[in-house]
């Protein structure tokens, strides 16, 4: 059976860990000049109806690297901008493509192109949740604190908005059972619903109103844009909004000594993040983003193939 990835919560903890080990051993191979080509003829189709430089290059280099042709679809590029269905879209994709990897508002779309396609599809940030992301994200964590067996024992501090990343945070809690911390300004928080299922197995995932004490003792902080795509209309209210939750050395110094810094990107210096910690020994944010390539490359093989040795 073709296998999807929608969102962490689906995910299986043995599950979570072999996507994270794959990449270890995919950028291991790749920095040792090893070259695997699995994709010759095969092609992935990008669906992005949303910007995005990280996670669109990362996806076409990976896929171009194992051999195989990326094929990026913008929003109006295709019929679905002139209403062609999505059922219908996605059973003629998947007579051409071997892999479907969407970005877009809805997370309903990239749902129902799930159950339209016989091929897999790969969630690349929707309204709700930024799956990959946080694939790549906790691999950066096992290389700075640790390895894969110490993912679950650390602190994790979300400091921002309760957007798409913070969610699938909270998914990736669910499934790890690691400590999470979310300090978010009231009417920000996360999707209830997410928030509630992870709180059914994991008690230790609490929202905090203020990101001193929701960073205290992190070994992780965590943050993000305040407005998500989408949102720019609301820029100007959020800044008032969120000027408190500013990751800043002042706020790092309440966490752990050794405290590591994450930022998917793309980030706004001096809102969110100061540019001395973005640039400090703290910050693994650029890591973050080159653990994309090698991350994508694993959940690719895995959904097509496999076989890479
Ligand atoms: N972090 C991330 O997804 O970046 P892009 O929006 O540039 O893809
Ligand atoms: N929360 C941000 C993440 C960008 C990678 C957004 O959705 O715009």
């Amino acid at each position: 059976m073709k296998k999807d990835l929608l969102h962490l919560g689906e995910l299986k903890k043995e599950e979570l860990i072999y996507f994270i080990e794959r990449a270890l051993e995919l950028k291991e191979r790749f920095k040792k000049g090893i070259i695997d080509r699995p994709f010759i003829s095969k092609t992935m189709a990008l669906i992005f109806d949303k910007a995005s430089t990280r996670t669109r290059v990362s996806f076409e280099v990976a896929f171009a690297q194992l051999g195989g042709h990326p094929m990026f679809l913008s929003s109006g590029a295709t019929q679905m901008s002139r209403s062609e269905p999505v059922k219908d879209t996605a059973r003629v994709l998947e007579r051409y493509c071997d892999i479907l990897v969407i970005r877009t508002y809805a997370q309903e779309l990239v749902e129902d192109f799930a159950k339209y396609s016989k091929i897999p599809v790969i969630n690349a940030l929707t309204d709700l949740y930024h799956p990959c992301q946080i694939l790549s994200d906790l691999m950066t964590v096992a290389e700075h604190k640790g390895g894969i067996n110490n993912l679950s024992n650390l602190k994790y501090a979300w400091v921002g908005d309760g957007n798409n990343v913070a969610n699938s945070w909270i998914n990736a809690a669910k499934v790890l059972g690691f400590e999470l911390s979310l300090a978010i300004p009231e009417n920000y928080d996360p999707d209830k619903e997410v928030l509630e299922k992870a709180l059914e197995t994991n008690k230790n995932i609490k929202i905090f109103r203020d990101p001193k004490e929701a960073v205290k003792d992190a070994d992780i902080i965590y943050t993000d844009v305040w407005a998500s795509m989408g949102q720019e209309a609301e820029q100007k209210e959020r800044e008032k909004v969120f000027k408190n939750f500013f990751v800043d050395s002042a706020l790092l110094s309440h966490a752990a000594k050794d405290c590591c810094v994450m930022h998917c990107l793309p980030a706004h210096r001096g809102e969110e993040i100061s540019d001395e910690v973005m640039e400090g020994s703290q910050s693994i944010i650029f890591d973050e983003a080159e653990n994309k390539l090698h991350m994508h490359k694993a959940l690719l093989d895995i959904f097509i193939t496999n076989n890479i040795k």
